[in-house]
């Protein structure tokens, strides 16, 4: 894997960045490139998180216009809200103008404010941050879809340190089997079933695919993994104050161990806008399983929330 830096994508020619996303690279921009006020920033940086009144990660919907994570005062909430929907917004139109064939049909996920050193935060095993994991969303399957996130690092003079390894389909050639996958593939799809038939009721049901278990077992089973944490190539990155990078973190297996100040945005693209579908994490354990693991259609989406 690479890190792709990427000083000044206005002035070039359109490149397709897909295949460099799809093998399990990270884009990275030394000059974050969307306007992120320095006001904005002062005032996230500055946010108390004494008595509570501030959670550790402040969530802000895009699609509803709220922000989760903070209580108290209303003022600083209403700003909150908006530096985050400002924030989201102009990530959103850099992230569509960078890669416009997944902008037509991804789904806009959350962003998300880290204000929090990442080193030395005491998480329990399957939270910590500081181990090398792929992501999944346990609220949220993404039905076979990509997880692409866009991250700022807004601190103004640390670095934000990241730990990166081999693609998924390396890691999971050597781990999806000892993980369970094939346990997972051929289980009865009742629960699925069922969990589809109250959430069309309109019950708060999440109904999870075999995919969507499987990596939600998967981001765990590597955080548990002492064997995979010791031996897996470790390619490190300091992200310098003032960057941004993406990278699809339900591919690319990794671990930030230090720093604080985060940006983040999610965006789930659609497996049928990638450059190359049979790169995707669902195709590649369809591949060793020998069976399909979500349905066509994106019905987990519709049951869910
Ligand atoms: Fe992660």
């Amino acid at each position: 894997m690479k890190f792709v830096t990427i000083e000044n994508w206005h002035a070039e020619p359109l490149i397709d960045y897909r295949p460099e996303l799809e093998t399990g690279n990270v884009l990275f921009f030394p000059v974050t490139p969307f306007v992120l006020p320095a006001d904005a920033q002062d005032f996230l940086r500055g946010l108390n998180f004494s008595g509570g009144a501030v959670h550790k990660n402040i969530a802000y919907r895009p699609a509803s216009d709220r922000v989760t994570g903070i209580g108290g005062d209303p003022a600083t909430a209403e700003r909150l809200r908006g530096i985050m929907g400002d924030y989201s917004r102009a990530v959103i139109d850099f992230a569509g103008r960078l890669l416009p064939e997944y902008a037509r049909a991804w789904k806009v996920d959350y962003a998300s404010f880290r204000p929090l050193e990442e080193q030395g935060r005491g998480l329990p095993l399957n939270k910590r941050n500081d181990l090398l994991h792929t992501d999944a969303f346990p609220s949220r399957p993404t039905n076979g879809d990509l997880i692409l996130r866009v991250f700022t690092n807004i601190h103004p003079s640390k670095t934000r340190n990241w730990m990166v390894t081999d693609p998924f389909p390396v890691v999971a050639a050597k781990y999806a089997k000892s993980a369970g996958l094939q346990g997972v593939a051929e289980a009865s799809g009742l629960a699925y079933q069922s969990a589809r038939f109250f959430g069309s009721l309109g019950l708060p049901v999440v109904a999870r695919s075999p995919y969507d278990r499987f990596m939600l077992h998967f981001h765990e089973y590597l955080k548990r993994n002492s064997d995979f944490q010791a031996t897996t190539p470790k390619y490190r990155f300091d992200f310098p104050p003032g960057s941004t990078w993406l990278t699809f973190t339900d591919l690319v297996p990794h671990a930030v161990y230090s720093g604080q100040h985060a940006l983040e945005q999610t965006l789930i693209v659609s497996r049928g806008s990638m450059a190359d579908p049979g790169r995707a994490p669902v195709a590649v354990l369809e591949q060793l399983c020998g069976r399909k693991l979500v349905r066509e259609s994106g019905f987990s989406r519709a049951a869910s929330n």
